[in-house]
């Protein structure tokens, strides 16, 4: 099994559109079985929190319900559990790099830089902004999760 954890600051934006998103890919590769899915944040303002409404309604018009999931906080031990942790930018990237222990088993780093059709670093946080923010942040998960399913499947043997 190969676990992969998806990582930005509030865990209600981003990282749970990038579960969604990326669960969807890997459904659709029949891959469910192979490939743990999970999200967290790197605050503790929302635990225990559904998704922002506003996130949950643009991946429900992309047929992706994130509806159920509930916000938690990065945890020491997610260094060892995941293989993959993809922070959405580099403020969250810097974060885990901090937390990290020495020789912990996660490859961390920044989701974007899987991505092969938009360019850039960062998944850009919606939270103060408009709809459009909402959009892009799924047009920019969209093809990341994408190539980063085609890296796991180039890197590990899953059947
Ligand atoms: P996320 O977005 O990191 O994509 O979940 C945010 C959610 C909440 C806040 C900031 C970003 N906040 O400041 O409460």
């Amino acid at each position: 099994m190969i676990k992969v954890l998806f990582v930005c600051l509030g865990n209600i934006c981003r990282s749970p559109s990038a579960e969604g998103v990326f669960r969807a890919c890997v459904e659709k590769a029949n891959l469910s079985d192979n490939i743990a899915i999970d999200s967290c944040g790197t605050a503790a303002y929302h635990i225990g929190k559904s998704p922002d409404p506003r996130s949950i309604q643009a991946a429900a018009q992309r047929d992706i319900d994130i509806s159920y999931l509930q916000a938690r906080q990065v945890e020491v031990s997610d260094f060892d559990k995941f293989d993959y942790m993809m922070a959405m930018d580099e403020s969250n990237l810097e974060n885990l790099k901090r937390l990290q222990p020495n020789n912990s088993k996660a490859q961390v780093g920044l989701l974007m830089e899987f991505a092969t059709k938009i360019q850039g670093t960062e998944v850009p946080d919606p939270y103060y902004g408009g709809k459009d923010g909402f959009e892009l942040v799924l047009d920019l998960l969209e093809d990341a999760c994408s190539a980063l399913l085609d890296h796991i499947r180039e890197h590990h043997t899953l059947k």
